[in-house]
């Protein structure tokens, strides 16, 4: 039943039979992926694999959310925890930059989530699934057409509505977690100088004529709501592959040239679409390769997208 060549691209034949089904081949095929797609899960659940349970907890200001995670992780909180916030006072973003989060327009939410023994390598994988997740919660609560910038910004008519920093920490005793954090832009009609041509906000984004009133405790439990199902997907597989066709829809500037800029260098390339462990694959003079430094920027050749 399995293909030894299309195994080997993924973790474990249940990959490769979902594959099958998905590719809509016999009906015995498909029932059977299923089948073993039911018995992982059982398997996954029962070992403690899967994110079972979320729990929220709601401030009204906070220096960092994920400052708070990590301080709770080490009281030793459980995975899954949520906190959130309608205001920082030193909301961070990637490499060491400021993450603006003004009273009352914003909110920022952080979960705390344990993830094998080296989880650092899992930070790309999880920032993907969280651009998933929000793009998700933010379509389906609002209508929104958001697109995914690589790594962790959520983009909506080519301004930053979101963004997601995937932090990791190791304990005193020697176990190590992540720190998901989420930034979302919600009632801002102004920004700083600085971030004003390129930041959006939901209430900017949405339809005038939507009736309906912008929750931020929605916005949250949406969000992890969504998280916890991608999640509970990638863990059978242990990779992105059944997510690469859904994420590479959604992100901007796919088959067109960006800018990579690192701190050594900076070149022009084509943006193809992502790696099943979250790098950005791109095309450099007819040459493929895979960026797997989330420090680097990739931008449109003009500004920001
Ligand atoms: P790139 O990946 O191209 O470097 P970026 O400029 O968005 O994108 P990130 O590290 O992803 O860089 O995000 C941090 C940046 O986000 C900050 O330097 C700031 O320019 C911007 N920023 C800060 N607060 C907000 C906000 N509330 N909304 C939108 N953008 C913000
Ligand atoms: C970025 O775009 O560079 C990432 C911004 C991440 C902001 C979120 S808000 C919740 C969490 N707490 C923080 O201090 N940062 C993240």
């Amino acid at each position: 039943m399995f293909d030894l060549k299309s195994r080997a691209d993924n973790t474990c034949p249940l990959a490769f039979s979902i594959d099958l089904a998905h590719k809509g081949q016999d009906n015995v095929r498909t029932i059977a992926a299923k089948w073993l797609v039911c018995c992982a899960h059982f398997v996954l659940e029962r070992s403690g694999y899967m994110l079972e349970k979320i729990e929220y907890e709601y401030y009204e200001s906070v220096d960092s959310t994920n400052e708070r995670i990590k301080e709770r992780a080490r009281q030793g909180a459980k995975e899954g925890l949520t906190i959130s916030a309608m205001q920082q006072t030193a909301g961070r973003g990637r490499i060491g930059r400021k993450w603006e989060s003004p009273p009352n327009e914003c909110v920022a939410t952080s979960m705390l989530l344990y993830q094998g023994d080296i989880p650092r390598a899992a930070i790309p994988s999880i920032t993907i699934l969280c651009g998933l997740a929000v793009r998700s919660a933010l379509h389906k609560l609002y209508g929104l057409e958001c697109q995914i910038k690589w790594p962790n910004d959520i983009v909506v008519h080519g301004k930053k509505i979101c963004g997601i920093l995937v932090e990791y920490e190791t304990l005193s005793n020697g176990e190590s977690y992540l720190i998901l954090g989420i930034g979302v832009n919600v009632h801002q009609h102004k920004f700083v100088k600085e971030i004003a041509d390129k930041a959006t906000s939901i209430e900017l984004e949405i339809d005038k004529k939507y009736e309906k009133r912008i929750h931020r405790k929605e916005i949250v439990e949406e969000i992890w709501k969504s998280f916890l199902e991608y999640f509970n997907q990638f863990v059978v597989y242990n990779n992105l592959c059944c997510f690469k066709k859904e994420y590479e829809k959604y992100l901007v500037n796919r088959g067109e040239r960006v800018r990579i800029e690192n701190p050594h260098n900076t070149y022009e390339a084509v943006a193809l679409g992502i790696s099943k462990s979250g790098g950005l694959l791109v095309e450099v003079n007819g040459e493929h390769r895979e960026i797997k430094n989330f420090e680097v920027s990739v931008r449109g050749l003009y500004g920001y997208v």
